[in-house]
């Protein structure tokens, strides 16, 4: 029997997220440029191949995005996607930018990541209710399309914060689904999560809970989540060995965790390119002879921790002389979000300061930091390469691949430097060097001592941290999840 609404191209697999694989950008003359977004979850997913035979649904960033989906229609070029099916929604821009940068960048990015401090503290008026409507809104026209592109039965695969209530919408829309999410933020934990409206922080849980499947990046983010769901829903958290479940209003949603990998294969082969060659080139001689390098990549972005970062390598060059003038700390700081004044304002402070040390510390042929802005993955891989120290430090973070991506592409063996409050401290811990990311003088510690590794044993290490790092790289991260899901709903009728 046909599923209510399945199109007659409606896929086995869907993947919904806000982000795709590809954002256009307008060039001034009706043209448009094709380019790859940033952040963990593009860089997991596009490493499904367009063999999967899933349909990839997304919503339309900006204008350029917006026109790209009005021409496109369903499906938007392949030779812009990797080959992926890709179908981009064109949400309403108004209903877009107040679901994306006012509840889910703002407010739920904001909760997740423990980014509010007094007395930045949010304050739910009826300017909020009024956002809270948009992102309702927004995760609807999810769900609308995905009920239509998904076939009978099909495994719909629903990514992130941005689209919490699409599982429940989709489940009352499509009940022959099997459906999963999956967060690749941390969870907040209770006390903090409730700082949400009552209505607000239930809506979020049971939105999730909708689904067949609620997966996480690491087992931390996963209790933190049933813990939420006991307090505010009065859920029941159920465990048979490892395996975790949340029963709430007579159904059950099964948890997992799917420790998000770096692709190997994919990078090893970037990274020996030629514009990699060059930018090496261009690197190695800004960076000077004889000069060890401290690398950090991140998009701008608060829970990133860029200015304590800063703040450590100035500690690191006040408390052991022997560095200045030997150490260049090459950070990347590519834009984020820069609709919002808190990103511009973090993005301007993290200028300013790198300029300030600069002036301390800097000399005539001595440059202590190198901040580059503008986003370019090549020149990423470059620094990579080159790495002697890779600083990861965030508040916290669902992830991060910076930290699985370094060692897995450095030349010589890296030593990372990693807050304990990134989830790829869970599988990095026992060869980095762990550190409190408010704890700016143990991370100056922290790097005196990852610079002060001695050679044989920093490659050992790294070594290992790339084997740690590639466990689970992403094509396989997602067919877990297939597989996981299908055995959440085996023995489900439909
Ligand atoms: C994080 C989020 C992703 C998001 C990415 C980049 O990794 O988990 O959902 O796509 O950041 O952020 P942006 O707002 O540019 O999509």
């Amino acid at each position: 029997h046909a599923a209510p609404h399945a199109a007659p191209h409606a896929a086995p697999i869907v993947v919904a997220s806000n982000r795709g694989p590809v954002s256009y950008r307008l060039d001034g003359n009706g043209g448009l440029t094709a380019g790859r977004g940033g952040g963990g979850l593009v860089s997991g997913l596009s490493a499904i191949g367009p063999e999967a035979g899933a349909v990839w649904v997304c919503a339309a960033l900006g204008e350029g995005d917006r026109l790209a989906a009005r021409r496109a229609g369903r499906r938007l070029d392949p030779a812009d996607t990797g080959g992926q099916r890709v179908r981009m929604l064109d949400i309403p821009a108004e209903t877009f930018a107040t679901a994306y940068n006012g509840v889910a960048n703002s407010v739920l990015w904001f909760v997740h990541h423990l980014l509010y401090q007094t007395p930045l503290e949010p304050v739910f008026d009826a300017g909020f209710r009024e956002q809270w409507a948009a992102y309702e809104a927004y995760n609807a026209a999810f769900a609308d399309a995905l009920a239509e592109e998904a076939a009978d039965g099909a495994a719909v695969l629903v990514q992130d914060y941005h689209l919490t209530l699409v599982p429940a919408l989709l489940r009352a829309r499509r009940p022959d689904l099997r459906i999963g999410h999956f967060s690749h933020t941390p969870w907040a934990p209770p006390d903090y999560y409730r700082m949400l409206p009552d209505d607000v922080a239930a809506q979020v849980l049971r939105g999730i809970l909708g689904g067949d499947r609620a997966a996480f990046l690491t087992h931390r983010w996963a209790e933190a989540f049933a813990a939420c769901c006991a307090d505010v829903l009065g859920a029941e958290v159920l465990r048979v060995g490892d395996r975790l479940a949340v029963r709430s209003e007579g159904r059950t949603t099964a948890l997992g965790v799917h420790g998000l990998g770096a692709d190997a294969g994919f990078l090893r082969e970037r990274a020996h390119r030629p514009d990699v060659e060059e930018r090496m080139a261009a690197l190695r001689k800004q960076i000077g002879p004889d000069r060890r390098t401290i690398v950090r990549v991140d998009r701008t972005e608060l829970s990133k921790n860029i200015v304590r970062g800063l703040h450590a390598f100035a500690a690191l060059l006040e408390e052991h002389p022997q560095w200045r003038g030997k150490v260049v700390h090459i950070a990347f700081a590519y834009p984020s979000r820069q609709d919002l004044a808190v990103y511009r304002d973090y993005t301007a402070e993290v200028e300013r300061l790198a300029g300030e040390i600069n002036a301390a510390w800097g000399t005539a042929d001595w440059t202590p930091v190198a901040l580059h802005v503008k986003d370019d993955f090549a020149r990423s891989l470059a620094a990579y390469r080159l790495a002697d120290v890779a600083l990861v430090n965030p508040i916290r973070d669902g992830m991060n691949l910076v930290a699985k991506e370094v060692p897995v592409v450095s030349d010589h063996g890296c030593a990372l430097v990693l807050s304990r409050e990134a989830g790829a401290a869970a599988e990095l811990g026992e060869d980095a060097i762990v550190v409190n990311p408010y704890d700016v003088a143990a991370t100056a510690r922290a790097l005196h001592e990852a610079l002060l590794m001695d050679p044989v044993q920093r490659a050992e290490r790294s070594k290992r941290l790339a084997a740690a790092a590639t466990a689970l790289p992403p094509a396989r991260w997602f067919v877990e999840q297939l597989e996981a899901l299908s055995a959440a709903t085996a023995g489900r009728a439909g």
